[in-house]
């Protein structure tokens, strides 16, 4: 709290600072056109007082000078937009700027895959010294689910970060049906992915805009997204005014905003509607939805993993309500892996970390 009341304190001494700066040169613009058009003034009925110009002309001339004055007044405040908006035009500049990975069209292009195999796999994040995936070894295999469990800081978001083909600097080697990730041209093995994020994206776009953004070059067949849609248990379309073309989000007049399960719901009707995908992950649904959604969303996970490798990350093991091999990992390295009965069975850490799951909170 203290923390966050200091970076709270520093971002509004600099606004201070800013606003000071804008303060201080503003008056002394004022100033100097005060002082400058009073002069100036002074001179013209000078002037007009000693018969060198026409009083109607002192008028005219006052005139311009307001007008100047106004302009150049104009001018500033442009200015301080101009410089304003340049500080975010900076940032995107900057992410405009990154290097677009893997243009090498001499790579090869892949459709489809049936298994991916980590070989000595390990992974440390830029400026860390300690590995987050150590030595890792195992083949994900199509028509099999994996769920992947483990304590915070485990290694789960970063296995999959390299499934995804988010980090290619690893050490050993990921392959896909036997060949090496890298040979391939990483768009076209990200093409091949599904991922439904925890923290889903709240698009400001109609429902079957956001459905299709899942796959842009199909984005106009209706009846595949209302088939995306159907899987995904998406029950409240007809409760929409607009039905399927109604403005999602909060940013317009005819704009609905949906519930954090709904949303949910439509990230895995996307992921539906990518049906080339050979691998599809979901990180588990936050602990904001409701259990009744929560299962819905884990059921149409499962219809959507079903004839590819189904990745489900889990934070909670109560939630393993479906059948699939749990990789439980800890410090980086896979220390249990089998069935949740076999784990229960086992006694280790998983059990352990189950059946403190298992006691209510006194
Ligand atoms: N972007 C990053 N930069 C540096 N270190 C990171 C980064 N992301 C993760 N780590 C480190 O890598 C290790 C594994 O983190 P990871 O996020 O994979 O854990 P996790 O199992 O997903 O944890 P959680 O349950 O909290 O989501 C941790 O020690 C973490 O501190
Ligand atoms: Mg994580």
């Amino acid at each position: 709290m203290d923390k966050f009341i200091s970076i709270r304190e520093y971002f509004l001494d600099q606004n201070k600072d800013m606003y000071k700066k804008r303060t201080r040169t503003n008056f002394i613009i004022q100033l100097l056109s005060i002082l400058s058009t009073t002069i100036i003034i002074f001179i013209l009925f000078w002037d007009a007082f000693r018969g060198v110009i026409l009083i109607g002309s002192v008028v005219a001339y006052i005139n311009s000078i307001t007008n100047v004055k106004d302009s150049f007044k104009k001018i500033f405040a442009l200015a301080h937009e101009l410089h304003q908006d340049s500080l975010h035009a900076k940032d995107i500049l900057e992410v405009l700027k990154l290097p677009v990975q893997n243009e090498d069209k001499s790579k090869k292009i892949l459709k489809h895959f049936h298994t991916i195999r980590f070989e000595n796999v390990s992974f440390k994040y830029q400026n860390t010294s300690k590995y987050a995936l150590y030595n890792f070894n195992f083949s994900f295999k199509k028509g099999k689910n994996y769920i992947i469990a483990g304590k915070n800081g485990s290694g789960k978001s970063t296995l999959t970060k390299l499934i995804l083909g988010f980090y290619l600097n690893y050490d050993g080697r990921i392959l896909v049906d036997e060949q090496d990730l890298k040979e391939f041209e990483i768009k076209s093995y990200r093409s091949c992915l599904s991922a439904v994020f925890q923290d889903f994206t709240m698009h400001q776009l109609s429902l079957n805009e956001t459905v299709g953004l899942g796959r842009l070059e199909k984005m106009d067949d209706f009846e595949k997204i209302k088939i995306a849609l159907e899987l995904a248990n998406v029950d409240f379309v007809d409760n929409l005014p607009d039905k399927y073309n109604q403005q999602l989000g909060t940013w317009f007049e005819s704009s609905h905003q949906l519930s954090g399960g709904e949303w949910q719901k439509l990230s895995i009707a996307r992921a539906f509607f990518r049906d080339n995908a050979s691998l599809v992950v979901l990180d588990e649904p936050s602990s904001a939805l409701d259990p009744l959604s929560e299962q819905a969303v884990i059921n149409s996970f499962r219809k959507l993993s079903k004839n590819k490798i189904g990745l489900f990350i889990t934070h909670r093991l109560k939630n393993i309500k479906f059948n699939g091999d749990i990789i439980f990992l800890e410090n980086g390295k896979i220390i249990e892996y089998g069935t949740h009965e076999d784990l229960l069975a086992q006694g280790e850490e998983y059990a352990k970390m189950y059946h403190a799951e298992s006691v209510p909170p006194k």
